[in-house]
Order: C-alpha cells, then sequence, then structure tokens
C-alpha cells in the first residue's frame, strides 16, 4: 500500500502502547520512513549521563556529536560510537522522560524531527509529533491500552533483549513516565487535536496495522 502522496503521518501515545511496532511496519508497508522521536530524547539522555564534567544540559547540547540513522532500526551514535543499545536500558528511559521536560531539550528534539521529515513520506512516533511537532501532519494517530498490558508488552520485549526487570518494576518505571509525560508543563502527552484514537488493549499487532491501514485508505479514497 503506497499512499498517493508523501504524507507525513505521526503516532503518539503513552510508552507500550503499540507505537512503535505499528509506525515501523506502517513505514515498511508504505515504503515510508520511520522516525523514532523518543531515540531522539534517549540519546540526549544518555550524553548527559556520560558528561565529563558539570556541563548544563544547555552547553551539552551546542555541537553535541548525536547522530541518527532511522531506517527499519534505530542507530544512534555519539561521536560515532554506536549508543543503540545503551539508550534502551531503564535508566535512561526515566532520565529521558525527565530531560523531556526541558524546552531546550524539546527544541533540540523537535528541530531533528522537523530536519529529517520535511520531504513527507514518514511516520513519525512519539508523544507529541501530532500535537506540536507536526500539527498540520496529514494523518495523526493516537495509540492507547491498558496500562497492565502497556507494562507485559514492554516486559516482554525488555526480555526478550536479554535485560531483566521484573514485571513490576516495568510497571512502576511506567507509571512514573506515564505521569511525568502526562503532566509536564511543556508539551504533555496529549490526543491531538483531530487524531484517530485507537485502543490496541487486546488487538494483536497484524489487527491494529489494518485499521492504521483502512484509515489510510479512506484519507486517499473518501
Ligand atoms: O518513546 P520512548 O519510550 O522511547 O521515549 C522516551 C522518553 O522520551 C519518554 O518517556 C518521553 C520522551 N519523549 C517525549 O517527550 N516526546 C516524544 N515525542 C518522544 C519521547
Amino acid at each position: 500500500m503506497t499512499p498517493r502522496k508523501n504524507k507525513i503521518i505521526t503516532i503518539d501515545g503513552p510508552s507500550g502502547a503499540g507505537k512503535s511496532t505499528i509506525a515501523r511496519l506502517l513505514a515498511s508497508t508504505a515504503g515510508y520512513t520511520y522516525i523514532d522521536s523518543g531515540a531522539i530524547y534517549r540519546g540526549v539522555a544518555y550524553a548527559y549521563k556520560m558528561r565529563k564534567n558539570e556541563e548544563t544540559i544547555g552547553e551539552l547540547l551546542e555541537g553535541l556529536p548525536l547522530s541518527f540513522e532511522f531506517g527499519s532500526d534505530t542507530r544512534v551514535t555519539l561521536a560515532g560510537e554506536d549508543i543503540s543499545g545503551e539508550i534502551r536500558q531503564p535508566d535512561i528511559s526515566l532520565l529521558a522522560s525527565s530531560l523531556s521536560q526541558e524546552q531546550i531539550v524539546r527544541d533540540y528534539a523537535n528541530a531533528v524531527q522537523r530536519r529529517l521529515a520535511g520531504q513527507g513520506k514518514v511516520v513519525l512516533e512519539g508523544r507529541d509529533t501530532g500535537s506540536v511537532v507536526f500539527p498540520d501532519a496529514d494523518i495523526k494517530f493516537y495509540l492507547d491500552a491498558r496500562p497492565e498490558e502497556r507494562a507485559s508488552r514492554r516486559h516482554n520485549e525488555l526480555t526478550l533483549k536479554g535485560s531483566g526487570p521484573t514485571l513490576s518494576a516495568v510497571k512502576e518505571d511506567m507509571e512514573k513516565r506515564d505521569r511525568n509525560d502526562s503532566e509536564r508543563a511543556i508539551a504533555p502527552l496529549v490526543v491531538p487535536p483531530g487524531a484517530i484514537v485507537l485502543d490496541t488493549t487486546g488487538a494483536d499487532v497484524q489487527g491494529v496495522l489494518r485499521m492504521v491501514l483502512a484509515h489510510l485508505e479512506k484519507e486517499d479514497h473518501p
């Protein structure tokens, strides 16, 4: 399925709602580029954790040697070193969530996203891609699921990758991040105006992908 024009498609929602799986599949089905905006916040968090002296976040962001390759998998490098695995660790998840409350960090992440997505043919996934970064996106989705299911999906994902936090630790981290992400003053997680809301509780990946594709089809052939 290839959409008729070079669209900007956004998918927002809380962690564990299935956004990245769906965004990745949708991008490959449509021949689009998948942009995982969380990886930008995670890359900044990792660089902040590893900084040598007590630089402020503003100082750190100036000329920060972070680069991103958004393909079927996201590759993040810091000064040439591949940190794609490190940025997925639970301590980086929490640090990313807390640093993402700073406007200067959001400005940095927004600029990266706008630079990469300018030509369209992208699926962007995150917390504010449809509400703040691309409010005029061609089509916006908001994915959600019940918290227990989100936690158990996240837990399975981490277990498969070989890191082993318990389900209750994952649930606790997720609740903390949900609170940070939804209650922050700047660009909180919200349902973007005009977004199509899909509850993925109990749905399998192919089922959610079919729903998303049906909405895109309707856009092209109303
Ligand atoms: O999607 P993720 O779990 O990789 O995101 C990590 C953190 O980055 C998330 O807790 C909040 C922040 N984030 C954000 O504030 N806005 C985005 N568009 C994406 C991520």
